[in-house]
Formats: C-alpha cells, sequence, structure tokens
C-alpha cells in the first residue's frame, strides 16, 4: 500500500525562523532519509512569491543564514517538495485557499503538520481557524500543530492560549516547542543522569552544595528590540529555556522514557519549586541598551538576570539553585555546574586559610560541548598545595569531528513521528509561567523589585549578580571552556 503523504505547513514561511532553522533542518533530515515517504512542504506568509521565486529564496538563506552549501542534485530534489501559497493569516478565506491546495496536493488522505512560525500575537487566530474550518481534524490521518514560543506572555495569557489551542486542537495534537530541548547536550542530561550509576547516588542534598544554571549570550539584542522591549530577559529566556533545563537537571527518573511520563516528572519538579522571593532575583541591562532602534530611551527592560530558587521535596530540600542569563555579555556559553559539598574534615597540612576550590561537575550544553568534572590534586613535590584538574568529555574528540544536529531538526523529526517527549505540555507551560509571574510583574512595574542595574557589553554582567551569590559564600562557576 503507498506510504500516506505528509504536509508540513509553515506560517511565517518568510521570516527569520523558517529561512534559518526549519528549512535546513528538513533538508537535512530529508537528506538523511530520516523523514521517508511522500513529503510536501508548504510556507504560507503575506508576500507575493511563486513557487519557484520561494524556493530561490530558502536556497540562498541556506548559505547566508545557515551557513550550509546544498548539493545541487539533492537541493533539486528537496526543492520539489517545497511550495508557496500567499495568505493572510487573519483571513478565512486565505485558509480556504491553502486547504484547497493542499488537497490538491496530497491527491487523498494526508497526515498534517502545522508549524507557527509568526509572530506570537498570531497564534491564538491561526489556531482558531485551523480548528473553524475542520483542518485539525483527525480521521485517517494524523494532524499535528507545533507551536513556537513564546507561548503567552504571562500565566493568564498562556491559560487562555491553551483554552483556544483546546478548542480546535486535542493536547496529543499539540508540540509546544522549546528549542533547549533539542539540543544533544540538554538531551543527553537525562541519559548522563539515568544510564549511570556513578553520579545519581550523589544526585541529591547530601552530597550537593547548590547548582548553577548559566545561558550567556555574547549577542545583543541586535534589530529585535521591539520584540525584546515587550519580552526582557524572564520572558525570553527564563519562563522557558532556563526552566527547562531546571527540569531536566532535577526532576526524578520517570518510570519509563515516554512522553507523559517524563512530563508528570517535571511537572512534579516544577510544582515542588518554592515561590522566588524578590530579594532573590537581580535584574539589570547592559550600556547602551536604550540607545537601540526600537527601544525606549526610558526603558527598564532587563537583558541579564539571576535568581535564587529553592525546590521543596525529598532530594533538594535546603539546595540553592542559582539561575542566570543574558545578552552582550563576554562569551556565548550554557552550562550547568553541579558544586559538589565540601570534604568534612582536611587532613592534609594546609594553611589555615587555604582556599580549597571545591568539586564541581559542568555539563557544558554550548558551545562547548561535553561534560567537564574539576577535582583537587595534589601538587607533585608539594605537601601543602593542591591543584583543581579536570577530567574532560568532549563531543568532538569521542564522536567525530562534525557539528552536533540542530535542535530543531531532533524536534520536527519528533513532531512527524508523533514523540512529544521534548516538547511542553499545557500543565507543564502554565507552571513554568506560574513561578516566573509575580517577578515579572514586580520588574515591570518595580514594585518591590530590585533597582536595574548596568553592566558594561563584554563583561559576565552587573556586579550586583556577583554580590548576590557572594553574600551566600559562593561563586558563579564557569568549568566547560579552560579560563580559569
Ligand atoms: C531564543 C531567544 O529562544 O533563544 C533568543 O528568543 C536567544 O533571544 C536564543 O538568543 C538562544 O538560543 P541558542 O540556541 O542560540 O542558545
Amino acid at each position: 500500500m503507498a506510504e500516506v503523504p505528509t504536509s508540513i505547513v509553515i506560517f511565517g514561511a518568510s521570516g527569520d525562523l523558517t529561512r534559518r532553522k526549519l528549512i535546513p533542518a528538513l533538508y537535512n533530515q530529508r537528506l538523511k532519509g530520516r523523514i521517508s515517504g511522500p513529503v510536501h512542504i508548504i510556507g504560507m506568509a503575506r508576500s507575493a512569491f511563486s513557487h519557484d521565486e520561494f524556493r530561490q529564496r530558502l536556497h540562498e538563506s541556506m548559505q547566508e543564514l545557515a551557513g550550509m552549501s546544498p548539493e545541487a542534485e539533492s537541493w533539486q530534489q528537496f526543492a520539489q517538495e517545497v511550495w508557496y501559497q500567499a495568505g493572510d493569516v487573519t483571513q478565512a478565506t486565505d485558509y480556504q485557499a491553502l486547504d484547497g491546495f493542499l488537497k490538491k496536493l496530497e491527491g487523498g488522505p494526508a497526515n498534517r503538520l502545522y508549524y507557527l512560525a509568526t509572530a506570537p500575537r498570531f497564534f491564538p487566530v491561526i489556531v482558531q481557524q485551523l480548528g473553524d474550518l475542520e483542518m485539525s481534524q483527525e480521521d485517517t490521518r494524523w494532524c499535528r500543530v507545533v507551536i513556537e514560543k513564546p507561548f503567552g506572555r504571562d500565566l493568564q495569557s498562556a491559560v487562555e492560549l491553551n483554552q483556544i489551542v483546546h478548542s480546535a486542537f486535542e493536547e496529543h495534537q499539540v508540540y509546544r516547542i522549546d528549542h533547549y530541548l533539542g539540543k544533544e547536550t540538554a538531551q543527553n542530561l537525562l541519559y548522563f543522569r539515568f544510564l549511570n550509576t556513578i553520579f545519581e547516588p550523589l544526585w541529591n542534598r547530601n552530597y550537593i552544595d547548590h547548582v548553577q544554571i548559566t545561558v550567556a549570550e555574547n549577542v545583543d539584542v541586535g534589530h529585535r528590540a521591539d520584540y525584546y522591549e515587550q519580552a526582557g530577559v524572564l520572558r525570553d529566556m527564563f519562563q522557558n529555556h532556563l526552566m527547562q533545563l531546571l527540569t531536566l537537571v532535577a526532576m526524578e527518573p520517570p518510570a519509563m522514557f515516554e512522553a507523559d511520563a517524563v512530563r508528570n516528572e517535571k511537572v512534579k519538579l516544577l510544582r515542588a519549586v518554592r515561590s522566588i522571593e524578590l530579594g532573590d532575583t537581580v535584574r539589570a541591562q547592559y550600556e547602551g541598551y536604550t540607545a537601540t532602534e526600537g527601544c525606549s530611551p526610558e526603558s527598564q527592560t532587563a537583558t541579564f538576570g539571576a535568581i535564587k530558587l529553592y525546590i521543596d521535596n525529598w532530594r533538594w530540600q535546603g539546595v540553592p539553585f542559582y539561575l542566570r542569563s543574558g545578552k552582550a555579555l563576554k562569551e556565548k556559553s550554557s552550562e550547568i555546574v553541579i558544586e559538589f559539598k565540601r570534604p568534612p574534615h582536611v587532613l592534609f597540612p594546609l594553611p589555615d586559610d587555604y582556599d580549597l576550590t571545591p568539586n564541581f561537575l559542568s555539563l557544558c550544553i554550548q558551545p562547548d560541548e561535553g561534560i567537564h568534572l574539576r577535582f583537587e590534586t595534589k601538587v607533585p613535590g608539594s605537601a601543602n598545595e593542591t591543584r583543581s584538574v579536570d577530567m574532560e568529555f568532549h563531543y568532538p574528540s569521542s564522536f567525530g569531528g562534525q557539528a552536533l544536529p540542530d535542535a530543531y531538526e531532533r524536534l520536527l523529526l519528533d513532531a512527524i513521528k508523533g514523540d512529544a517527549s521534548l516538547f511542553t505540555r499545557s500543565d507543564e507551560i502554565e507552571m513554568a509561567w506560574k513561578l516566573i509571574d509575580p517577578i515579572m510583574r514586580a520588574w515591570d512595574d518595580g514594585n518591590g523589585a530590585p533597582a536595574l542595574g548596568l553592566y558594561r557589553r563584554g563583561s559576565w554582567g552587573p556586579s550586583e549578580a556577583e554580590t548576590f551569590i557572594a553574600r551566600d559564600q559562593r561563586v558563579w562557576r564557569m568549568g566547560c571552556a579552560d579560563r580559569q
């Protein structure tokens, strides 16, 4: 029997995400043969393009935006599966036209994956229109929707968006994307924890002093000021990416690696997070931010944030988790540091004021993907001196030099296969908002919030972030790159 075709419909097809991430990911997966059977990729946006103009534009962006040079023959083959349908996502008639076009291409029953890569304000209308026209119905085919971030802009709007989504799609059809979950190194966190026996017995309050999650970016806001002014670092990075990394590092092992089992554990973890005190937050802006085109000169938008939180459960009681993220920092580096407790008694003749570095494990998410374990050794020939050294794992040296697949490759493939393990469920997204919402509101209206700090571009953030962790007699650590 012939395989049912799959139509992948991208709303927002002229945008950056489509050209930079989605098309390169689909091209790579098609080339590797991971997406099998007949496929139609249909882009929809308002601009008027012919099919060929659209294909040509995508081809150019493969090089310009994704840094890829597809072979002529394989690109040609891929391009034959790509189509364009001009349309305005707010107009019902344009969905009818789209549906008609799809049906003609499909020539019978076909699976459908709708990808919402538009500005977030269009998510509700697209979902509603798909529902109204019964384009979301599953009968002889599957039908799924992938929704980009940000999913809502606070708890209330996320709840409302979930309601709208559920009026058109059932939860099993909905794939809320957080591309951090598609990163190999983020997925490897669960493998590292639950496929090895050496660390898991230590992974709790008895051995761990605290955990740090840093997602640092060297890029600034660039041309995204319109969006960023509304978002700030809390909505842009904390509610989604940092909270997801937190769940991976802190959740309990699910009974099986299956979408709902994994997501139940993540929700359980988020539920156990204690409300975050405003005094346990730091907010700051990089110098020159307000001069960016599209920013208000009085803007109070935070481009850097740090928070401390606690998880009230058996495993983590009393262990602080420090999270920080910012733009225009010294380097792009995402890293999770697990700092272990100091030895209960030092029996070696080290000077009284000796600054002994505790053991810490760095889970390097990017760009230097790998794992480092820092521990102390005796300096040869000396009886009262030690040095911190690393045991290191680097992906390139263990798995060959090629770059790790982009997160979108894995996530698109999972959405097509129907595996939602790496996508965020409705209750999970609401829980994450619930934690961030009160801080966001206080930061937005300045009520009880810490003063907005200022930091130099190219630094590691404001001095307030250093004081913040120093008041707990701790320091920010970065163990992935050799910069100590
Ligand atoms: C996006 C944010 O979700 O993640 C951006 O909107 C940010 O502001 C980006 O730059 C970071 O992603 P990555 O994969 O480069 O760490």
